[in-house]
């Protein structure tokens, strides 16, 4: 195990297993470490300090594991932490490593699923408040419109096990009617959180028809595999005897357990 240099999966808490899912799937030769950082999650209301620093140290834990590559598997994460952790850390820290993010791999492709060219963006406080969907659909598709709404209790909801509860649905109705009230014209609904693919179903219920929604695992999958295919250097580092190791930050593991077998086997 010593000499393994898996591919480190990060996220606040359960959400980035529903990425980790799809990434398995489409890779599964690869080792993997996925750490979720329960005892301090959520992130989303905090200050961008506070993310910044609880993300950097959970990447240099994944680091110290042998992890090469980690993906910040968290909007919250890679909207605050992410161009910190590029642009400054890593030069500090071993320029050879490498940290990417979930957002721009999405935004690269979801104008892509609009008809009406207008999209309403589902995420955290954080998420929401940094403008990075915004800003980063507005480079690759600068035509679509981009509709944020802010659901700060969706992910409370989800890290309790609330979210297949009927007290769910008061809360999932709030925050789509408020998305809804934006615009009559979106026609599609990206899931910018890695929890919210938890309340899918839910979230499906409720919407008109009319309306899709668009979850990121596979999209982010997608381009870890074209990343890889373009990043010889990186991908021959990696060790690849399918091995996949789960670690929390919270003392006690059963709800970890609990909670991934749920959302990774989902
Ligand atoms: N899963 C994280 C995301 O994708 C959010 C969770 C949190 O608020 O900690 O944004």
């Amino acid at each position: 195990m010593l000499n393994n240099k898996p591919i480190g999966i990060f996220d606040s808490g359960y959400g980035g297993l529903t990425v980790f899912r799809s990434i398995f799937q489409q890779l599964p030769a690869y080792d993997y470490i996925y750490l979720g950082d329960t005892a301090r999650a959520p992130y989303g209301n905090r200050s961008f300090q506070t993310i910044h620093q609880y993300t950097w140290e959970c990447v240099q834990w994944l680091f110290k594991q042998g992890c090469p590559l980690v993906i910040l598997a968290c909007n919250t994460a890679s909207s605050k932490a992410l161009r910190t952790i590029q642009q400054r850390d890593l030069q500090n820290e071993d320029p050879s490593k490498r940290v990417l993010g979930v957002i721009r791999p999405t935004a690269e492709v979801i104008g892509d699923y609009t008809k009406t060219k207008e999209i309403g963006v589902l995420g955290t406080k954080g998420t929401v408040q940094s403008g990075s969907y915004v800003i980063e659909i507005g480079h690759f598709f600068p035509e679509v419109k981009v509709r944020q709404q802010a659901c700060p209790l969706w992910v409370p909801l989800i890290e309790n096990g609330e979210h297949d509860k009927p007290g769910a649905d008061y809360f999932v109705k709030k925050y789509l009617d408020q998305a809804l009230a934006q615009s009559a014209n979106i026609d599609t609904i990206l899931l910018a959180c890695t929890h919210y693919p938890l309340l899918q179903e839910k979230i499906k219920a409720y919407l008109p028809a009319n309306i899709q929604t668009i979850s990121q695992g596979d999209i982010v999958a997608k381009s870890l595999v074209d990343y890889l295919q373009r990043h010889p250097e990186m991908e021959s580092m990696l060790t690849k005897n399918s091995t996949q190791q789960f670690f929390t930050t919270t003392d006690d593991t059963s709800d970890f357990d609990h909670y991934a077998e749920i959302f990774f086997c989902r």
